[in-house]
């Protein structure tokens, strides 16, 4: 059994490892003040930017962001596993990790697990000798040879057949000793009704098991040979199935995945076979679900991109949209492959030969594209449908983590609409601000109330024309003016972000300056906060004004809540920002011919989280 380290334990080497002194073993560091600095090590410099808070036991790049602790910096620097990160500094620091012992309760289900797998084992087993050897199985063997497969593809899947008949796996579980209710558990049997026992769930269907990650199976999907319903059959989720978590394939053609750097994702277990088979290795299925944020992040491990293949109908549509709204949130790029309606991979693949199929491919096109398209093209000629399907397609672009694409789109948009591109764009910006405000709201953001000097709405983000003559973007985000509020207003803020160090909070290069400075001049009991206003630089007027006027009883009783939120927005923002960068100069790197150097940037995004 695989030990677990405990996390006291991990506490523990954290705080005997000299932070300080590990990263000097790569970056030459220099004392200044409280930080040491050096060239970071993780982006390419000519001056340091590369801070290490010995105090903290964390480091921090200003110039490409990344941070972290310890162990990171050591996953990052020699590319290794946490729990191997964090051997390698127990043993450095002489600690003995005696791996933390599990739980009654942890060993209870732990070995439920184990148990379950081997009857999913016995199970497999049992179907796929039906399917390659019984005289029970040639009703799978015809169905499975009429869909064009053979021994080969069974025996690489391990395919095999459910007999038609109640008590067939039942009585061979039971023959092998498994608990009735493990059996029950994974759903493979069911309880019968009054004498009768239990009975199977799969009969007189072709099956599929479905592996995770390791090659164990953890279900089954079971296809009948006719026209009858249900077409599949899926085991239900149990303690080692959850169906969103998992893919049909990807055990099969994870290292293709690597290799190539992209997936075709498809929706029937068939449908991976036939491209599997036909040359099209790297392609996976959902396993009747539609794609989840688990499915990306999955995904996400192994490819740039990902190439979605979905029927081409209603449903398929909107399979479409949402994997690819659940790939957003992940910055994985999807594209879209185009079928003739009716036809799906594997009927494509049979009929039309994978020539044709590598056709389709090769125009495949970003998945936005086709939103666009399909938004647009539901609104018909009117114009108040128009501006309302461009809307519905500005909001999806607010999700897209680069800049430049969502500005590409906006001319595409903006060419098919007719709608002037410059509205398009302040319609971007006002959803895209809606959306951190939405967003960020609920959970922290104090509702502010109505100010007592008469001016419009309070709103950090803008000043109101009445106060400064025109609007003026301050120089921060919102969640930083948050946060320069707390830091004039509340001693407890001051003392949470000054222990914390003031890079830990704020990101924008004024921002941090107007924080540092307001806690020094704090700090030295400056009477009159008005004072601050003659001593800062004087385009910082209008925004420090308008933060001292926020009114600090707001914020009574919520100030650790409004930190950690404006903390979390900040470090979202942050991260979209720093992809965007790394984005930018792999696009440079391709553009000067550099490919060395646009792989290494092509590594950090991909490692980039
Ligand atoms: P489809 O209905 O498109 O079938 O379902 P298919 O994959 O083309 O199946 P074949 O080629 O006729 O054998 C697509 C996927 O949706 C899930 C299965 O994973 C299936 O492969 N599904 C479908 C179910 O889970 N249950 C069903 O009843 C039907
Ligand atoms: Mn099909």
């Amino acid at each position: 059994m695989s030990g677990q380290i405990g996390d006291s334990k991990i506490n523990e080497v954290r705080e005997r490892t000299d932070i300080i002194e590990l990263i000097s073993q790569y970056v030459t560091l220099k004392r200044s003040g409280a930080n040491h600095m050096g060239l970071c090590p993780f982006h390419s410099e000519k001056s340091p930017s590369f801070s290490v808070h010995a105090g903290r036991q964390f480091y921090h790049c200003f110039g490409c962001g990344v941070g972290g602790d310890v162990f990171s910096f050591l996953m990052k620097m020699e590319g290794l596993a946490f729990p191997d990160a964090v051997r390698r500094l127990a043993e450095r620091a002489g600690i003995d990790l005696e791996e933390r012992r599990l739980s009654p309760e942890e060993e209870r289900r732990q070995k439920q697990r184990e148990r379950l797998y081997q009857v999913n084992e016995l199970a497999v087993d049992y179907f796929h000798q039906n399917l390659m050897e019984l005289p029970a199985g040639e009703p799978g063997r015809q169905y499975l040879k009429k869909r064009g497969y053979g021994r080969k593809a069974a025996a690489e899947y391990k395919i095999g057949y459910a007999v038609d008949a109640w008590e067939g796996l039942a009585n061979h579980l039971q023959q092998r000793g498994t608990a009735v209710e493990d059996a029950r558990t994974l759903g493979l049997i069911r309880p019968g009704k009054q004498e009768r026992g239990d009975y199977d769930l799969f009969r007189g269907r072709l099956m599929f098991p479905i592996y995770d990650l390791s090659g164990r199976v953890v279900a089954f999907g079971g296809r009948v040979l006719d026209d009858s319903k249900p077409k599949y059959i899926n085991s239900p989720e149990s303690p080692i199935y959850h169906k969103g978590g998992v893919l049909f394939g990807l055990y099969q053609v994870r290292q293709a995945m690597r290799q190539r750097g992209e997936v075709i994702l498809v929706e029937g277990y068939f449908d991976q076979l036939a491209l599997y088979r036909a040359g099209f290795p790297p392609v996976v299925a959902t396993c009747g679900t539609a794609l989840t944020a688990d499915h990306a992040r999955l995904l996400k491990r192994y490819v740039q991109r990902v190439l979605l293949l979905f029927d081409e109908d209603t449903a398929g549509r909107q399979a479409t949209f949402k994997a690819m709204a659940a790939l957003q949130e992940e910055g994985v790029p999807a594209m879209v492959i185009e079928l003739p309606s009716g036809e799906d991979p594997d009927s494509f693949v049979q009929s039309q030969g994978s020539k044709a199929f590598q056709q389709r491919l090769d125009s495949a096109r970003p998945v936005m594209d086709l939103f666009m398209e399909d938004a647009l093209g539901k609104a018909g000629a009117g114009v108040a449908e128009t501006v309302r399907a461009a809307e519905v397609v500005v909001q999806r672009l607010t999700a897209l983590n680069s800049e430049m694409e969502q500005d590409l789109y906006l001319k595409d948009l903006s060419a098919r609409s007719g709608i002037e591109l410059q509205l398009l764009k302040q319609k971007l910006d006002e959803m895209s601000h809606q959306e951190t405000q939405s967003a960020a709201r609920p959970s922290f953001y104090p509702e502010l109330p109505e100010p007592p000097y008469a001016a419009p709405p309070v709103n950090l983000h803008r000043h109101s024309p009445r106060e400064v003559g025109a609007p003026v973007t301050p120089p921060w985000s919102r969640a930083e003016g948050m946060l320069l509020a707390l830091l004039l207003h509340s001693a407890q803020a001051r003392e949470k972000i000054s222990a914390a160090g003031l890079e830990e909070y704020f990101y924008s290069e004024k921002a941090l300056l107007l924080a540092a400075e307001l806690l020094r001049l704090i700090r030295q009991d400056v009477p009159d906060l008005e004072d601050l206003n003659r001593r800062l630089d004087p385009g910082m007027e209008p925004f420090l004004n308008f933060l001292m006027r926020v009114d600090p009883e707001q914020f009574s009783g919520a100030v650790e809540d409004i930190l950690a939120g404006c903390r979390a927005t900040l470090q979202r923002e942050n991260k979209k920002k720093q992809r965007e960068q790394i984005l930018t100069q792999i696009r440079l790197a391709e553009q000067t011919g550099d490919a060395e150097r646009a792989e290494e940037l092509m590594g950090q995004f991909k490692n980039f989280k």
